[in-house]
C-alpha cells in the first residue's frame, strides 16, 4: 500500500506547543520499560514454554543505566511528554527501583507543571515496594489483576502465583497513599470472563479502577485468535446490567480507556478495546525498551537505536534532535490496520515493551 502524507498541521493537539507526526498526534507519553524480566508467566505475554530456563534476557550491560533513563526522560518532557509510565517485564523486578523514581519525580513539564509519574505492575512485589515507591514520588500506580479467583490467578500467572500476596500488595499501595489504584483485567475468552461480576464488585468496594483490556495480538508467541477476545463493549453491557452505568467523557486526549460511571455513584470503569474500536488516532505513545531502543508502536517490528549514540557521546541537542525526527515521520496505526495486510509482519514482544 502506497500512502502520501501531508505535512503536520500547524495547528497543535491539545491546545499545548508540540511536533505532531504524520497524522498530527503530538508527543505525550514516555512509556519506559526497566527490564525485560519478569517473575510470572502469563500465556499471553510470556508462556513458560517459550520462555524458559534457557531464555536468553538481557545481559546487564546491555540495558540501560539509571542515568541515562533519566537523560532521555528529560530530553522527551523538553519535547512535550507529560505522562512518564514505568513499565517492564516486570518492573520491580529491577533492583532499586526507587532510586529511579526519585530520579525522575523532580521533572517538570514544558510548561513548568510536575510529569505525572506512574508505574504498571503484577503487584508481586507490592507489599515491600509502595511505600519506598511513593516517598520517591510515584502519583499513581496500575495493577494487573486476571482473577480474583485463586486457582485462576495462579493458571493465568503461570507461575502459581496466589491472588492473596497480590491483593496485599495492592492493600499496600493504598496504604502508602497511591490511590485509587488503577486494576488492568486482560479478558480470555473461556479463561477468566467468569470473573468480571467477582472482580466489579471488589473493586467497587474497595474504591479501585477497574479496566477490561481487549486480548491483544501483541508479540508471535501467544498464539492470538480474535475468538478469545471478549470485546469491552460485552464486558459493559455484563456489568450495567448487574450495576446500571452510564458513560463519562474521557480523562485527556489520548486516553486509551473508554470509561463508565456507577449511576449509584461508587466508582468507575474502564474498557481498552484496541481489537475492536482502535484508537490509534489519538495515540500520543511512545516507548522506550530496556535496552534503549524507541518505538513508536505497541506492535512496532523495529525500534530506534537510543543507547547508541547515548553511550557515544551525542549532546542533548542531538538525543533530541534524533527523537523529534523520529516522531515527526511516525505513521504507525497497526490496530487501526489489523485487519487489513500487517496481520503477519514481524512484531516485538509485549514483555520487551511493557505494554
Ligand atoms: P493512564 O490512562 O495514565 O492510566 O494509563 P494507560 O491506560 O495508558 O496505561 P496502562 O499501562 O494501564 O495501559 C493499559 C493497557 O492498555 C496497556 O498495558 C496495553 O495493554 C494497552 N495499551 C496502552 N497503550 C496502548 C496503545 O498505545 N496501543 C494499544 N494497542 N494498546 C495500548
Ligand atoms: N493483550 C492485552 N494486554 C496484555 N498485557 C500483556 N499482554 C497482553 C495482551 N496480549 C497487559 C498486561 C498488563 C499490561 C502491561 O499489558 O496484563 O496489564
Ligand atoms: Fe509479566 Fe506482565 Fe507479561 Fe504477565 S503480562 S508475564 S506479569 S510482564
Ligand atoms: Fe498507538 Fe500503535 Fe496502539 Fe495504534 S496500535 S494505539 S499507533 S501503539
Amino acid at each position: 500500500m502506497t500512502e502520501t502524507f501531508a505535512e503536520p498541521a500547524a495547528t497543535t493537539f491539545d491546545g499545548r506547543d508540540g511536533r505532531l507526526d504524520r497524522f498530527g498526534r503530538a508527543l505525550r507519553d514516555l512509556r519506559i520499560s526497566v527490564t525485560d524480566r519478569c517473575n510470572f508467566r502469563c500465556p499471553y505475554c510470556m508462556p513458560k514454554e517459550v520462555f524458559g530456563r534457557d531464555y536468553a534476557f538481557l545481559p546487564r550491560d546491555e540495558i540501560l543505566r539509571f542515568e541515562e533513563i533519566r537523560r532521555l526522560a528529560a530530553i522527551f518532557v523538553s519535547l512535550g511528554v507529560r505522562k512518564l509510565r514505568v513499565t517492564g517485564g516486570e518492573p520491580l523486578v529491577r533492583h532499586d527501583l526507587p532510586e529511579l523514581v526519585a530520579m525522575l519525580a523532580p521533572l517538570r513539564t514544558s510548561d513548568d507543571e510536575p510529569v505525572d509519574i506512574a508505574l504498571t505492575t503484577n503487584g508481586s512485589a507490592l507489599r515491600r515496594l509502595a511505600r519506598p515507591l511513593a516517598e520517591a514520588g510515584l502519583r499513581r500506580i496500575t495493577v494487573s489483576l486476571d482473577s480474583l479467583d485463586d486457582e485462576t490467578f495462579r493458571r493465568m500467572n503461570g507461575v502459581n502465583f496466589p491472588v492473596e500476596r497480590v491483593l496485599d500488595g495492592i492493600a499496600a499501595a493504598r496504604e502508602a497513599g497511591l490511590a485509587p489504584v488503577k486494576i488492568n483485567v486482560v479478558l480470555r475468552r473461556g479463561l477468566n470472563e467468569s470473573s468480571i461480576l467477582s472482580l466489579a464488585a471488589w473493586a467497587r468496594d474497595e474504591g479501585h479502577i477497574l479496566r477490561f483490556i481487549e486480548y491483544m495480538d501483541v508479540g508471535t508467541t501467544n498464539g492470538w485468535r480474535l475468538d478469545d477476545v471478549v470485546p469491552a463493549a460485552e464486558v459493559v453491557a455484563t456489568i450495567d446490567a448487574a450495576w446500571p452505568t452510564e458513560p463519562i467523557e474521557a480523562g485527556y486526549r489520548g486516553e486509551v480507556a473508554r470509561r463508565w460511571r456507577y449511576r449509584d455513584g461508587r466508582g468507575e470503569i474502564g474498557g481498552i478495546a484496541s481489537v475492536t474500536q482502535p484508537f490509534c488516532g489519538d495515540c500520543t505513545r511512545s516507548r522506550l525498551s530496556a535496552e534503549g531502543q524507541l518505538y513508536t508502536c505497541l506492535f512496532s517490528a523495529s525500534g530506534h537505536d537510543l543507547r547508541g549514540p547515548l553511550r557515544g557521546g551525542a549532546s542533548d541537542a542531538e538525543l533530541r534532535a534524533l527523537i523529534e525526527g523520529i516522531w515527526f515521520a511516525r505513521a504507525d496505526r497497526y490496530s487501526e490496520l489489523r485487519a487489513a495486510a500487517t496481520e503477519r509482519l514481524p512484531k516485538i514482544e509485549m514483555f520487551a515493551l511493557g505494554g
